[in-house]
């Protein structure tokens, strides 16, 4: 597995520590940075990660700034991103197996360490369903690249 990972300049301790986290598992990790302390905008790697994954040149995105909220709103403007801000691992696991996401963001001044490891794992861990699940992420890429839903004007 190879996974893209991004972050601005509130988390970049944080990032580190997910890096050598997952590294060990044995999973490959691009880092698009920032690997600075000095003011940075995080939709510069919230956009990088959000490209590669995009792209299929990774297997998924991990993006962590002071909240989550920022980075993962930039990732998902790109077409084909399904980036879950989340403060908790049962959300991370969920937003795979029920949402399909490519990108789990997290906030490095919401959460503290070992949550965000845990959050990584079930992530990682856990795989898409399918099945009714499909139907609706198919609906949300609906949205996506038509502005509309057809289901949306029926009954
Ligand atoms: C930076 O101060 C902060 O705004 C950023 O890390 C993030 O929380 C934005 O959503």
């Amino acid at each position: 597995m190879k996974l893209a990972i991004g972050n601005d300049h509130v988390a970049v301790e944080m990032k580190k520590e997910i890096i050598a986290h997952l590294e060990q598992k044995g999973i490959e990790m691009v880092d698009v940075g920032t690997g600075s302390p000095e003011s940075f905008h995080y939709p510069i790697s919230g956009y990088k990660v959000a490209r590669m994954v995009a792209d299929g040149e990774v297997d998924g995105g991990i993006l962590i700034c002071g909240t989550g909220v920022g980075i993962s709103l930039a990732a998902n403007k790109v077409k084909g991103v399904r980036a879950c801000v989340c403060s908790e691992p049962y959300t991370a696991k969920l937003s795979k197996m029920h949402n399909n996401s490519n990108i789990i963001a997290f906030g490095a001044r919401v959460i503290g360490i070992e949550t965000a490891k845990m959050i990584v794992d079930e992530w990682v861990g856990a795989e898409f369903e399918g099945g009714r699940h499909g139907t609706r992420v198919d609906m949300l890429t609906e949205i996506e690249q038509t502005q509309d839903l057809k289901a949306a004007h029926e009954g």
